[in-house]
């Protein structure tokens, strides 16, 4: 079986950030999104991975994942030229897929239960129908999501054999409120229908519509529904959401400095090369390599990335990225901040305190929530 992972799209709802990077490369937890589904693939015993990238942030995606041999996988790159759907993907990836079975998977998902279990479950079931009638072999597995807002989302409507019946893009009346999670299984079945689909309202060729497709064309297509999480990170708050959701299974390990006026409590992990002076660290949290944080109040559910100098502030439920520094913000929370940027107070003369953390008798600071991408400098009074 082979890996398809989906690494281009526009990514508009992560603006500014997409602006000047890939959003598959937002760490979670100082990793980026996209190396826990290639880490995935690869405990699911599937080493030949194909990532579709686009022309804006493909090569800094290479770049970061190299040929694949860091995670024990080969990796071929497939461009797509603009962001034209998932099954357009499909359709683009078709030489390196061949006739292949494969998983396919969208870069910027999380799912807590892993590959594993689904992908054995498909070969299991294709393995007990033989090779007989198309229709008797499974040709796509899909993952179904309980969500609120289906109407988000590709829903499924279930018949009353417990069988898929049909497959909507974002209908405006779902029939049932599970959501298509971004992790598929197919086999050459999909190609065919991903050249008998429209581009939809939006002018996307949709997963959703080649899978409705296999459905009508009398196609098996089996289904289960998932238990455990599964975030879309697309957005900030899903993103800090997955942040929380994975700091959370971190132990404690202190491989950083701390000085003897600090303290740092629970699951907090503090790289190698990392210093924390004059501050408390409140875990869940990870502080990357390189990375100062003095006088400041950290956490919980905090990834700092390397080569970061916090001072000053408080920061909890946040992501802050490479080089860039929060320097006397009385509090920052719920924020995601891009790489090489400055985040700063200003600091006026007539005010004395300027720049300190809150005293004892403060009612507290009022807090500050951004997303501000890469390369940016902001001044808050
Ligand atoms: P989406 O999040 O659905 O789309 P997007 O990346 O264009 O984001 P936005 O709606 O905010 O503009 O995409 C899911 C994943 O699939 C993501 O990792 C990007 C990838 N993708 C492609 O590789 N090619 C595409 O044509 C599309 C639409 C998405």
């Amino acid at each position: 079986m082979k890996g398809l992972i989906l690494s281009g799209g526009a990514g508009k709802r992560l603006r500014p950030i997409t602006h000047t990077s890939a959003k598959q490369l937002v760490p979670i937890a100082n990793k980026p999104i996209l190396f826990y589904g290639i880490e995935e693939m690869a405990t699911a015993g599937i080493t030949d991975i194909g990532i579709v990238v686009a022309p804006t942030t493909g090569d800094e995606i290479k770049q970061a994942v190299g040929d694949g041999s860091k995670f024990g996988v080969r990796v071929t790159w497939i461009p797509q030229h603009a962001p034209l759907g998932l099954a357009h993907c499909v359709l683009v990836a078709r030489d390196f897929l061949a006739d292949d079975d494969f998983v396919m998977y969208l870069g910027d998902n999380m799912l807590e239960a892993g590959l594993s279990d689904f992908v054995e479950r498909f070969a299991a079931a294709r393995a007990e129908s033989g090779s007989g009638h198309p229709t008797r072999r499974p040709s796509a597995q899909i993952l179904l999501a309980q969500v609120s807002d289906p109407g988000s989302f590709g829903v499924a409507e279930i018949g009353s054999d417990g069988q898929v019946t049909q497959l909507v893009e974002k209908p405006e009346k779902p029939p049932s409120d599970l959501a298509l999670v971004g992790v598929y299984l197919f086999d050459r079945t999909i190609h065919e229908a991903v050249r008998n689909i429209e581009p939809s309202a939006r002018g996307e060729l949709e997963i959703t519509d080649a899978i409705d497709w296999l459905i009508t064309q009398g196609y098996r297509v089996d289904h289960e529904v998932l238990s455990g999480w599964w975030i879309d990170t697309g957005k900030k708050d899903p993103l800090l959401e997955c942040n929380r959701l994975v700091l959370d299974t971190f132990g404690r390990s202190i491989d950083g400095d701390v000085d003897d006026t600090s303290t740092v409590e629970g699951q907090v992990v503090l790289e190698a090369g990392a210093k924390v002076v004059n501050s408390t660290v409140r875990g869940p949290a990870i502080i990357g390599s390189g990375t100062t944080v003095e006088h400041s109040d950290i956490g919980p559910y905090v990834s700092i990335a390397v080569d970061c100098r916090i001072s000053g502030s408080e920061i909890d439920n946040s992501v802050v990225l490479r080089r860039s520094t929060v320097s006397d913000i009385a509090r920052l929370t719920d924020s995601l901040v891009g790489r090489d940027t400055v985040l700063s107070r200003t600091v006026r003369a007539d005010e004395p305190d300027a720049g300190a953390l809150r005293g004892p008798d403060d009612t507290g600071p009022r807090a500050i929530r951004v997303m501000v991408g890469d390369h940016c400098r902001v001044e808050i009074e």
